[in-house]
């Protein structure tokens, strides 16, 4: 295994020289996810979720290409074959930012979507959705990325969060 693909949830930060470095990540830290496990991938713009999640994908082995949902909010990966012989599992990605990102409107219409329903079958990607979806679910995996200026080199930073602890970050 290569140091960017192992996996700390103890605050340190992995570097992620390139997008397969980040696609690589994202296929690691699959091998960890079983249904009803919550992703919340933030960053700024062009961080890398996105590439992340394809990852993700890959690593859960499940059907049909990640791409940037544009007009959907949501999309369903089907279960498929996962390349760690773990038990198949549908993949659901969710666009926060396509919700608006503010207020409580964003909040309803995650809601509408029935993530609460497909939370226990399912592993859910959330990109953008720091602040938004942890009122869903007891605890999530919260996976930082941060675009380094210079090098353009990604640095990413795993932390698992448990609901009552997120409640109580908030002002
Ligand atoms: N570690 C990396 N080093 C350099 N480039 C990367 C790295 N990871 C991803 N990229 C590149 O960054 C660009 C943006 O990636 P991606 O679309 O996944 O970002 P995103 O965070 O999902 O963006 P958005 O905010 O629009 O949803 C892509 O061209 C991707 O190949
Ligand atoms: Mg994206």
């Amino acid at each position: 295994m290569s140091e960017s693909t192992e996996l700390h949830f103890d605050g340190r930060e992995t570097i992620l020289p390139s997008a397969a470095d980040t696609e690589a990540f994202g296929f690691r830290l699959a091998q960890i996810l079983v249904a009803g496990d919550l992703v919340v991938l933030d960053g700024p713009l062009g961080a890398g979720k996105t590439a992340m999640t394809r990852g993700i994908a890959a690593g859960l082995g499940v059907q049909g290409r990640v791409s940037s949902p544009t007009f959907v909010i949501a999309r369903e990966h089907r279960p498929g074959v996962r390349p760690d012989g773990g038990a198949p599992v549908t993949l659901i990605h969710v666009d926060a930012y396509r919700l608006g990102m503010t207020g409580q409107s964003a909040v309803d219409e995650l809601d509408a979507l029935d993530l609460d329903t497909d939370l226990a079958d399912a592993v859910v990607v959330v990109e953008w959705g720091e602040g938004l979806v942890e009122k869903l679910t007891d605890g999530h995996v919260s996976v930082r990325i941060r675009r380094d200026l210079d090098s353009d080199h990604r640095a990413v930073r795993l932390r698992r969060v448990h609901s009552a602890d997120a409640a109580r970050q908030v002002p």
